[in-house]
């Protein structure tokens, strides 16, 4: 049995297994695996087995874990242990210190994606009645973040995945933001125009698909357990931003963007915006290690946008529309 097996290995001595005695014996087989944070990591496990916080926990560590917690906890680390994200073996991530479900169906949230939702906040105070879009939303953490924190934001939030648009929308119930997003499956701004919505669009954000294939062969083995299609952009990794800057002409009001990309993509991010928004500020921002992370474009104040026209419906976002 998995939790005997551990018990040996975290040296119980008599069948007593504190919590002390299991993070140990977790964290050496996390790090025996490869997985590059073992003892956070085996908190986190501990943590999730006990309800508890992961401080509580530390006051614990002489307290004993019960057999059913020590054979659920064993299955875990095992499976983590094959490198299956932690986030998907918990069902849960954390995303701007709201607790979201996750699962196979949409990407695990990262850290970094939180200075798009900085950004995008930054945009949203000078515009708290703001309609801002957000393409490619996952397990919906950004939006969702959005909505919690500008209660007047007017927010779409769309994307390719049906699966992962119906975990968007069980997080945003977690939440009790279900009514403030409007979400809508399709092909970068298709799903907008065809929902006459495009001609709305003040602010758009968007965590689209940068890894190039070959970046993604060479990624830790994790990402493979993710959609691929949430990860992988094509061989250089800019075609999804390629395709998004050709059709920015269809959002006659828009003023902001911000898209995330890869750690060294700015200076090719930047020209193919700066292409598609002549005249708009740009700006490439790091994220905290460093890396580039983020485009920002701004209108210049006084400048009108360069949109063209197209199909124009009453500005309706709100869940009177079909989830679809
Ligand atoms: C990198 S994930 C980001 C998910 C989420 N916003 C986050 O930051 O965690 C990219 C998302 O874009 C979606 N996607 C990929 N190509 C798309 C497209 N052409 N149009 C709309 N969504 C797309 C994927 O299904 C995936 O959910």
């Amino acid at each position: 049995m998995a939790a005997a097996g551990t018990a040996a290995s975290a040296g119980g001595g008599g069948g007593r297994l504190t919590v002390r005695a299991v993070l140990r014996a977790w964290a050496a087989r996390l790090q025996a695996a490869g997985c590059p944070e073992p003892e956070r990591e085996a908190l986190l496990i501990v943590s999730h087995l006990l309800g508890l916080e992961a401080g509580q926990v530390l006051a614990r560590r002489e307290e004993s874990l019960r057999a059913d917690q020590l054979e659920v906890g064993a299955q875990i680390v095992a499976q983590r242990c094959r490198r299956v994200p932690l986030a998907y073996l918990l069902g849960e991530a954390y995303f701007f210190g709201l607790r979201l479900r996750c699962d196979r169906r949409a990407l695990v949230p990262r850290v970094e994606t939180e200075l798009l939702a900085e950004a995008a906040l930054e945009w949203l105070r000078g515009r708290p009645r703001g309609v801002l879009a957000e393409l490619g939303t996952g397990s919906g953490c950004l939006s969702i973040a959005l909505a919690v924190h500008c209660p007047t934001a007017r927010l779409v939030a769309t994307d390719l995945s049906a699966a992962a648009l119906a975990l968007a929308a069980e997080n945003a119930r977690l939440h009790g933001v279900e009514e403030r997003i409007v979400f809508l499956c399709g092909d970068l701004l298709a799903p907008l125009v065809s929902e006459g919505l495009a001609s709305h669009v003040q602010a758009l954000v968007a965590n689209l698909p940068y890894l190039a294939e070959a970046e993604y062969a060479a990624a830790a083995p994790e990402l493979r357990y993710e959609p691929r299609a949430a990860l992988v952009a094509g061989p250089t990794g800019l075609e999804a931003y390629q395709r998004l800057a050709g059709q920015l002409a269809l959002l006659p009001k828009l003023e902001f963007l911000a898209v995330e990309m890869g750690a060294s993509q700015g200076s090719a991010v930047r020209a193919l915006f700066a292409r598609a928004l002549p005249g708009w500020e740009l700006e490439v921002r790091r994220d905290y290690a460093g890396w580039d992370r983020l485009l920002i474009a701004r209108l210049p104040a006084g400048r009108p946008a360069a949109g063209k026209k197209v199909p124009r419906a009453p500005l309706q976002l709100d869940r009177s529309k079909p989830h679809r």
